[in-house]
């Protein structure tokens, strides 16, 4: 199936042509961007289709517009899939995101100004997690606990925070963490205090139906997740709660619910909700445990080539998609914008990111971001992660000679330089050219023949 937009084309040349571009970039790069994915051409096709022109505010069966015969079925198929593959007791499949799936949790379990703990945005949280300038840290009195210096979870800062604080939530996941979590004791320390356990598998959701990460269902009360990273479906976001989360709360489903809607949405993406029906009955397949357990094979192999190649690692590896590389020892505090750049020019489409005990700043942090969730679901594997690392060390090493300048006046003219310099560097142009090469043996999903 391919891909080639005529009815755009015809109506629309400038909107048209950027596609086509952003077509290309996908194909012809490698993605390491972790939270990001391929997604299968049936997704698409539901995610193009009529679904898109209806009203559908409320739930299956007591909606406030009429003509929902059909988009009741889709949502409670979807509901169905997703409560069997997750082995959860409820599931609501509206939220658009997984931004407003966490922050309908909020609305659920607690009132403004109550104390809610999340891993600190630096440390690899999410935003929505409570950081300052998201709306949960606006609206909430969040706390933040962090990794200790080999970049796990401080679990006994945790159990100090919540001892001291009470908080009415606690959050478990995050956004950059390589490591498997102690589910058990985090379930633990929210039964001490009396709070709500929420753990947030938006990364890990596909790893966990494959049986490649611990399950957090039998600990949590309440799990969110985005539909669109290692569960490769559309974006978009569900939010599931447990037979703990029933047993702690009998009305935590109706409260969830309520959350999503009417407390923070209106009416339900009904072309996103059949997608994600699909994506759920893909991911229930042999074939999606094989990937799931692929991806972690190759995160794996991918940092064993980067630290042959010279290339330090957060916490010295990873046990699941993703890894961090410590550019520092490369470009001095703040760096990671050379590392991430100077891959963009070679091909190669990752993202800056703060390391533990970062030297540098959340926008100027010192690592570099990479994961094989999209690469795996273009067919690569252990051999070819040797390559990848290969590639991510040569392009990093090739600016070797970058540092930030401390004078944050200097940053923007020396910054300039770099983009200008980086974009003639023969070595990330030779190293693009080898990559638009190996990726043609790697067709996207909607290339593939069916
Ligand atoms: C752990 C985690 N939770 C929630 C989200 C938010 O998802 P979205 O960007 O779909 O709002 C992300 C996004 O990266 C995430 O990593």
């Amino acid at each position: 199936m391919k891909k080639d937009y005529p009815l755009i084309k015809k109506q629309d040349r400038a909107i048209y042509e950027t596609i086509v571009e952003e077509t290309a970039r996908q194909t012809e790069g490698l993605e390491l961007i972790p939270s990001e994915n391929y997604t299968s051409p049936a997704v698409m096709e539901a995610m193009g289709s009529v679904l898109t022109n209806k009203y559908s505010e409320g739930y299956a069966g007591k909606r406030y517009y009429n003509g929902n015969e059909f988009i009741d079925e889709i949502e409670r198929t979807a509901i169905e899939r997703a409560k069997k593959l997750f082995k959860v007791e409820h599931v609501n499949v509206q939220p658009y995101s997984g931004s407003p799936a966490n922050l309908a949790v909020y609305l659920a379990c607690c009132q403004p100004g109550d104390v809610v703990l999340g891993l600190n945005l630096p440390d690899g949280g999410h935003l929505t997690h409570g950081w300052k300038v998201s709306a949960t840290g606006i609206f909430y009195r969040t706390l933040p606990y962090h990794v200790r210096k080999d970049g796990k979870i401080d679990i006994d800062e945790v159990r100090k925070l919540a001892k001291q604080h009470k908080p009415k939530l606690i959050w478990a996941g995050a956004t950059a963490y390589e490591f498997k979590y102690d589910y058990s004791e985090f379930a633990k320390i929210a039964d001490e205090v009396g709070a709500y356990l929420a753990v947030d598998i938006a990364h890990i959701a596909g790893l966990i139906i494959a049986g490649a990460h611990p399950d957090p269902v039998p600990h949590a009360h309440i799990v969110t997740t985005t539909t669109h990273k290692t569960l490769r479906g559309p974006r978009g976001g569900m939010i599931m709660v447990t037979k703990r989360g029933l047993k702690k709360d009998p009305d935590l489903a109706s409260k969830v619910d309520k959350g999503v809607f009417p407390g923070l949405q209106g009416g339900p993406h009904d072309h996103q909700t059949a997608a994600i029906a699909i994506a759920l009955k893909e991911a229930a397949t042999p074939e999606f445990k094989r990937y799931g357990k692929q991806i972690v094979a190759n995160a794996k192999a991918l940092a064993k080539s980067l630290k042959k190649h010279g290339m330090t690692l957060v916490g010295g590896g990873t046990e699941n998609h993703l890894l961090r590389i410590d550019v520092s020892p490369i470009y001095g505090p703040g760096g990671g914008i050379f590392g991430s750049d100077a891959l963009e020019v070679a091909g190669m489409t990752a993202n800056k990111n703060t390391v533990p005990n970062d030297p540098g700043t959340p926008f100027y942090p010192s690592g570099i971001r990479i994961g094989t969730p999209a690469l795996t679901t273009r067919g690569m594997k252990e051999k070819e992660m040797e390559k990848v690392g290969e590639w991510i060390a040569r392009a990093i090493k090739a600016v070797g000679t970058y540092h930030l300048p401390s004078d944050n006046k200097e940053r923007a003219a020396y910054i300039a330089k770099f983009h200008a310099d980086s974009r003639k560097n023969k070595e990330l142009l030779k190293i693009r050219e080898e990559i638009r090469k190996f990726t043609k043996k790697f067709p996207l999903p909607h290339e593939k023949k069916r």
